[in-house]
């Protein structure tokens, strides 16, 4: 039997600041981590002109018009607040007001993300995350942001991925601003947490009826054997890669077998945690957003991975996307059944999936992209299945609306629903994006 999805349900596609806009240099923007990241050379392509959203916004949105779908974006820092914390930049501010006004004339429904890893390097220069100072930044601009665009939005999230910003960001180094450090990593995670409860607060005490929650990624694990060694790291991979982040939004506080791991090896800095931090990184949110690609299968050595290393050599039955992700919809339909045992959240909503596949046009221009349809059909039927079990998950986000610079890959990596020609700047949609209109159109999967 095939799911049926109710009228209210959210579907939509997502995108990124820094991943589309391109106009570095625009209307008073300031330089981000990634600006700098991308001057020192460290990307395969540079984000300056990206692909040129700031300019060609409104067609963009015309792709979108009328077909049912709610559009997750994110706001560009710099250009609201070019150095973070001081002057408010108007003409930054007015290019987020057209874009919200252009899709509420086109009947698309904005879900805005206030973080999605572009912070000012301004700040970085004072330390970036691993300031307590960044928290107060954020705070305040959240407040700007909200009092702005807030007539116009309903939806708001605070952070996207939290431990990419301290983990990629601070401890591995590979992501902007390029730190490897595991102690400033976990006191910039604090600091992250801590802002996600600040802004809540912010948008509640500007908006009128606000839904406010955080995208949190997550890798759902498996032990790689039943051997009490891969047990263990198992255990230990799903602290330091998920419940270190679930866990603090959602009351319980920082896991204690973290905790006690982290101290024991010096890489918490004991004065970061102030008391009554916990409680406002657990200020009550509206809903969960959830970014779900994989799942991973972890043994001893690779607790503390990041995901690429940790699965050699295996095959999973439905094989893997170009980004090198096994693709597994039962990780999700049972990760979200664990998140809703676990947490109880009002609601969830899936903010990404998607695949990279870069199937491209034919001699007709058509981009029959079957690999991308059965992958989101797979995902979609799977949170059908955890609705029927009772978990509440009230929408689902394609990553992405469009192809897109996809950070250290470059352009290289398609996760697009609508094709970008490099040259031309031209959009052409995807098959998968008039088969997915079609499901948000009749919420359900049957053909
Ligand atoms: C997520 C990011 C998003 C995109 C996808 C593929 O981790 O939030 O920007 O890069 O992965």
């Amino acid at each position: 039997m095939s799911a049926r999805f109710p009228e209210d349900f959210a579907w939509g596609v997502g995108t990124s600041a820094y991943q589309i806009e391109g106009g570095r240099h625009e209307d008073g923007k300031g330089d981000s981590i990634w600006d700098r990241f991308s001057d020192e050379g460290r990307l395969r392509d540079p984000g300056d002109f990206a692909v040129d959203h700031y300019h060609r916004w409104e067609g963009d949105l015309d792709l979108l018009a009328d077909r049912g779908l709610c559009y997750r974006f994110s706001i560009a820092w710099t250009r609201v607040i070019p150095d973070g914390d001081g002057e408010v930049n108007r003409a930054g501010l007015a290019f987020y007001q057209r874009l919200v006004e252009g899709m509420r004339e086109r009947g698309i429904t904005p879900y805005l993300t206030l973080y999605h890893w572009d912070l000012p390097q301004a700040l970085q220069d004072k330390g970036g995350w691993a300031s307590r100072q960044t928290v107060e930044a954020f705070a305040r601009y959240a407040g700007v942001v909200a009092d702005a665009l807030g007539d116009g939005v309903t939806h708001w999230i605070t952070h996207n991925e939290p431990w990419v910003t301290a983990m990629l960001g601070y401890r591995d180094g590979v992501f902007a601003p390029g730190i490897q450090d595991w102690r400033t990593a976990l006191t910039a995670s604090h600091h992250v947490l801590l802002s996600h409860g600040r802004a809540v607060e912010e948008i509640r005490s500007r908006v009128a009826d606000p839904s406010v929650g955080i995208a949190i990624d997550c890798r759902p694990v498996e032990a790689m054997s039943q051997s009490e060694e891969d047990e263990v790291a198992a255990q230990h991979f799903d602290g330091f890669r998920n419940r270190w982040f679930f866990d603090p939004v959602f009351r319980k506080g920082y896991p204690d077998d973290m905790m006690n791991s982290y101290r024991a090896r010096g890489r918490l800095d004991p004065t970061v945690i102030a008391p009554g931090d916990l409680d406002v990184m657990a200020t009550p949110i509206d809903f969960l957003g959830l970014n779900y690609y994989t799942t991973v299968k972890v043994g001893a050595g690779a607790e503390e991975s990041d995901d690429t290393e940790v699965e050699p050599g295996m095959d999973p039955p439905a094989g893997y996307t170009e980004t090198g992700w096994r693709i597994d919809p039962e990780g999700l339909a049972g990760y979200l059944e664990q998140l809703s045992i676990e947490y109880s959240p009002a609601s969830i909503l899936v903010t990404e999936n998607g695949a990279s596949y870069s199937d491209g046009p034919d001699a007709e221009g058509v981009i029959d992209d079957q690999r991308r349809i059965s992958y989101l059909r797979a995902h979609i039927a799977a949170i059908g299945r955890a609705r029927e079990k009772g978990v509440p998950v009230d929408g689902y986000f394609v990553w992405s609306f469009m192809d897109n610079l996809e950070w250290l890959d470059g352009f290289s990596q398609k996760f697009g629903l609508v094709w970008v020609d490099r040259d031309t700047g031209q959009r052409i949609p995807k098959q998968s994006f008039d088969w997915y209109a079609g499901v948000a159109r009749t919420g359900t999967l049957a053909p």
